[in-house]
């Protein structure tokens, strides 16, 4: 079996006890912490920065996985980077200079992903993927955590992982929006590598017990 990757997203944390939660993933078997950035421009709503990427990273050694939505990405992804994120994903449609964004990203030393919306077709990726480390095909509208998995998704990845392996490329596919346990198994055959799960995991009785219930899905 290949290599399964889950990261819960702090978005459906508890910000009255955000490093008992975040030390909670840090114990769990999830490999990544993911970390949704909104600016209320890009996307309907607004969520944290740097103040609470900071508070995180000092309660968490797990692989920082940063998601961006977030309008004109290039002017904050450095930053970013600096503030501890080993990967920085931004949104296709959020910027009129991918090519310079992912170049920023990379210089900074951190890893890159691109992301598409749910009515962005797999295909505009196609000229990106020997140029970036991951593809974060959204499964809901982006903008709040607990909405319900959008089925169309499975297409893009199922295309995508087709367009990368045929191509000899290592990058790694990621899915968000409305992943649990009782879809996981499906999206890792479907050819995900890593699964964001927010509510699912947060909202679980025993958060720790779900992640290994994901990841075993
Ligand atoms: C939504 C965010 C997601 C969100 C997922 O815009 O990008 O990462 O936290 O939440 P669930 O898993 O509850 O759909
Ligand atoms: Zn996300």
């Amino acid at each position: 079996m290949k290599n399964r990757i889950l990261a819960p997203s702090m978005l459906s944390a508890d910000f009255g006890h955000l490093a008992d939660d975040t030390k909670m993933i840090d114990r769990s078997a999830a490999q990544w912490i993911h970390i949704d950035v909104m600016d209320g421009v890009f996307v309907p709503n607004i969520s944290f920065g740097f103040p609470v990427l900071k508070a995180i990273k000092a309660a968490s050694d797990k692989f920082c996985d940063v998601h961006l939505m977030i309008v004109d990405p290039e002017k904050y992804v450095e930053r970013f980077a600096k503030a501890g994120a080993h990967l920085v994903t931004f949104h296709i449609e959020a910027t009129k200079d991918i090519q310079g964004t992912i170049d920023l990203i990379r210089q900074s030393g951190a890893k890159v992903g691109v992301s598409i919306k749910p009515g962005t077709p797999a295909e505009v990726l196609d000229e990106w993927l020997d140029k970036i480390d991951l593809v974060l095909v959204m499964s809901v509208e982006p903008g709040f955590g607990g909405q319900s998995f959008m089925p169309g998704s499975v297409d893009k990845v199922k295309y995508l992982r087709q367009a990368i392996d045929s191509r000899g490329l290592d990058v790694t596919i990621e899915i968000d929006g409305g992943v649990s346990a009782a879809n996981a198994g499906m999206l890792y055959e479907a050819g995900c590598d890593a699964l964001v799960a927010g509510s699912a995991v947060f909202g679980a009785p025993d958060p720790e017990a779900e992640i290994l219930k994901i990841l075993n899905a």
